[in-house]
């Protein structure tokens, strides 16, 4: 039996509801959301809409309207940066981005003639609030932070960074990516004005879902414009919310799909997957560490760390040993640079790459052994 462990990249499995519930809507719906006045399109409309809910319930959010759909957290991003930044606004970003937002910031100081600041981190992915705060200066406009890393799993004091954008009046975007449906997170409490957020990772819904918490809803210039199936003959993007964000027809079924995948997460209750996750990545690090020869990158402490761990062995190449341990031992594990080489380069891996596990809500002890033996297989036979 095959073993998945690259929960960092896309969760595998789903929780059988979430096919079901996309299967059933194909089979026996299939309308549009907000395009139809005829029963299938107005249920369509509502199990839209009940998705909208369950998210604000899970992040806290007042207003469901003011959270939109997109197709990936990396256009929710996308969304929040293109829409908000001008020539002359200064950013300040983590040591730890994904290309998702790093692209997309340099993008932006080319084209747009933004600034962008990046606060130092140390080996192990931590950031200090008291660098965020000299990073800042009249012109910033936004701080943008990832809330994990997705390399070394870091967790970033994001409540606090949010506590400081607040008093200063600086907007705060959050990268959830690798937090959502995971770890506790509140956009009132932890002032966070955006929340970018993607449907197929902790959230275990389908991939092409993901959406955009605003809590600055007058600030953000629309990424695209189209059909919203209302107010058609005015000439632009109406104002109001989700419809300003919400372009041409909407990944209904995906929609749907996350709505079964969040039921589950409340059923089940997020702090009891968080519990899970933390328990099986105590139990990783100890087994892994017991490894000669391996270097293992990140805090290595569960409590500092969502469920994600990279290492290397020494004088093999990454891709060597995950291609050995998916063809010999059936585990599957991610090599390389993860889309986020700024966080390589504080390990001093970017010309490298290194193996990383991402263990997700459905993996048991049992695949760590496996992935544990697999890689004393691989020690012994290099030994012969
Ligand atoms: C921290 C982080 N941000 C953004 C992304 C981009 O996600 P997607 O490709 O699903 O848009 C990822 C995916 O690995 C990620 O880990």
């Amino acid at each position: 039996m095959s073993i998945y462990l690259d929960n960092a990249a896309t969760s595998f499995p789903k929780p059988l509801s979430v096919p079901q519930a996309v299967y059933d809507y194909m089979v026996n719906n299939g309308g549009t959301s907000g395009r139809g006045a005829y029963e299938k399109a107005i249920i369509a409309d509502g199990l839209v809409y009940r998705t909208r809910k369950l998210l604000a319930q899970l992040f806290n959010h007042p207003d469901p309207k003011t959270i939109v759909f997109t197709s990936s957290v990396t256009e929710s991003l996308n969304m929040a940066l293109q829409g908000l930044l001008q020539a002359g606004d200064h950013v300040v970003t983590s040591s730890l981005e994904h290309n998702a937002v790093w692209r997309c910031l340099k993008t932006l100081e080319r084209d747009r003639q933004i600034s962008i600041t990046t606060v130092p981190a140390n080996q192990n992915g931590e950031t200090n609030l008291s660098d965020v705060e000299a990073a800042l200066t009249p012109q910033t406009k936004l701080i943008v932070f990832t809330h994990a890393s997705n390399v070394l799993g870091t967790i970033q004091p994001i409540a606090a960074i949010g506590k400081l954008a607040r008093q200063k009046g600086i907007l705060f975007l959050v990268d959830a990516a690798q937090t959502a449906g995971v770890l506790p997170i509140d956009v009132k409490a932890q002032n966070i004005d955006l929340l970018a957020f993607t449907g197929h990772k902790s959230l275990l819904g389908p991939m092409g879902t993901g959406g955009l918490v605003v809590n600055c809803p007058n600030d953000i210039h629309p990424l695209i414009s189209g059909g919203t199936g209302g107010d058609s003959a005015y000439e632009y993007q109406p104002d109001y919310y989700p419809n300003h964000l919400e372009a041409g027809t909407m990944n209904v079924s995906g929609i749907i799909g996350l709505g079964a995948a969040l039921n589950f997460i409340f059923e089940v209750g997020p702090e009891n997957i968080a519990a899970k996750e933390s328990d099986l990545m105590a139990y990783a690090l100890e087994q892994l560490a017991a490894i000669s020869d391996i270097e293992l990158y990140g805090p290595r402490d569960p409590q500092k760390s969502v469920g994600v761990i990279a290492f290397n062995l020494a004088g093999v190449a990454p891709d060597e040993m995950a291609y050995y341990l998916d063809q010999q031992s059936q585990v599957m594990i991610r090599a390389g640079l993860h889309c986020a080489p700024s966080a390589h380069r504080l390990i001093d891996t970017v010309n490298r790459g290194t193996c990383r596990i991402g263990i997700g809500y459905f993996n048991e002890k049992s695949d760590i052994d496996a992935l544990i033996n697999g890689l004393n297989a691989y020690i012994k036979e290099k030994k012969k």
